[in-house]
């Protein structure tokens, strides 16, 4: 736990499932406010915290594509809580399709709510930030398909890739205001994008001989993450990504000295 994140408000993209749930969770037990974004329904996990701590956690409904629905969150989470520390942005689509028959439209969608999702989250953070001269956080989520290649997801992987180079340039951008900007980059992590996936023990198998620790992660592990990134004990870290993949990108098939 960081005392100093008590009190502070953050603004989390995809918050009502898997990774954004379980960051939305820690920062709600970290004592800070919490604007959770979502489409679709609520789960009642969220409600019950909101219920919980009506006065520290807001739900607001937002496309992360769509400008004005994330100028929108800012909004309330200026008009609810009267500032933003920190803004996550972690929603995110993935499809499988090979590249030659992919249709342009699931190209566009992955691209909208990835990488344009990205950029919106951050403006919005970024514009906040600047105007009242503040050394706000901004975390993006990105993935281990930053750096290691995907067949049939080249439209996430491009989404993914392209968030690290957004990130690094506005950390650039804005270190000399002592804004700072980082992704964290999951491996495989158990959560509904995956679901369908690790519900069959032969891939589940298979993704975890993939992990040189030998299991998948849990969602916690993002938040742990999540948080220390946030904290004071980050101040010095900016234009980076933490990769938390038990040891997904240290090229696995050299581990028992093949090679
Ligand atoms: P998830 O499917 O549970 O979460 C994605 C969330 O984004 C959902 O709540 C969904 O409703 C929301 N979302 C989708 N489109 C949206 C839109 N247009 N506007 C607002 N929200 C939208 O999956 P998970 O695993 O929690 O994914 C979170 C992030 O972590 C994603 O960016 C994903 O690419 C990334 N990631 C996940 C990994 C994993 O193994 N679970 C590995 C690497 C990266």
């Amino acid at each position: 736990m960081y005392g100093e994140l008590h009190g502070k408000v953050a603004v989390i993209t995809g918050a009502a499932t898997g990774l954004g749930l379980a960051i939305s969770l820690r920062y709600i037990l970290e004592g800070m406010n919490v604007v959770g974004d979502y489409v679709g329904t609520l789960p009642d996990e969220l409600a019950d915290a909101a219920k919980k701590h009506p006065d520290r956690v807001k739900f607001v409904e937002a496309d992360v594509s769509n400008e004005k629905q994330v100028e929108g969150l800012a909004k309330t989470a200026v008009d609810t809580f009267g500032d933003i520390d920190i803004w996550v942005n972690n929603a995110g689509v993935e499809k499988a399709c090979h590249t030659a028959e992919m249709p342009f439209k699931e190209w566009k969608k992955v691209l909208d709510v990835n990488l344009d999702g990205v950029f919106l989250g951050s403006r919005e953070a970024l514009k906040h930030f600047t105007k009242n001269k503040k050394k706000g956080t901004i975390i993006n989520m990105s993935s281990v398909h930053q750096q290691i290649p995907w067949p049939t997801f080249a439209h996430y992987a491009a989404s993914k890739g392209a968030t690290e180079m957004f990130t690094k340039t506005i950390a650039l951008e804005y270190a000399d205001q002592g804004i700072r900007a980082n992704c964290i980059a999951p491996g495989a992590i158990d959560t509904p994008i995956n679901a369908k996936k690790f519900s069959d023990p032969k891939q589940l198998a298979q993704t975890e001989s993939m992990v040189p620790m030998g299991n998948i992660g849990k969602p916690q592990d993002i938040a742990n993450a999540a948080a220390f990134l946030a904290s004071d004990e980050a101040s010095y870290i900016t234009g980076t990504t933490l990769f938390v993949d038990g040891g997904m990108t240290l090229y696995p098939s050299f581990q028992h000295g093949a090679g």
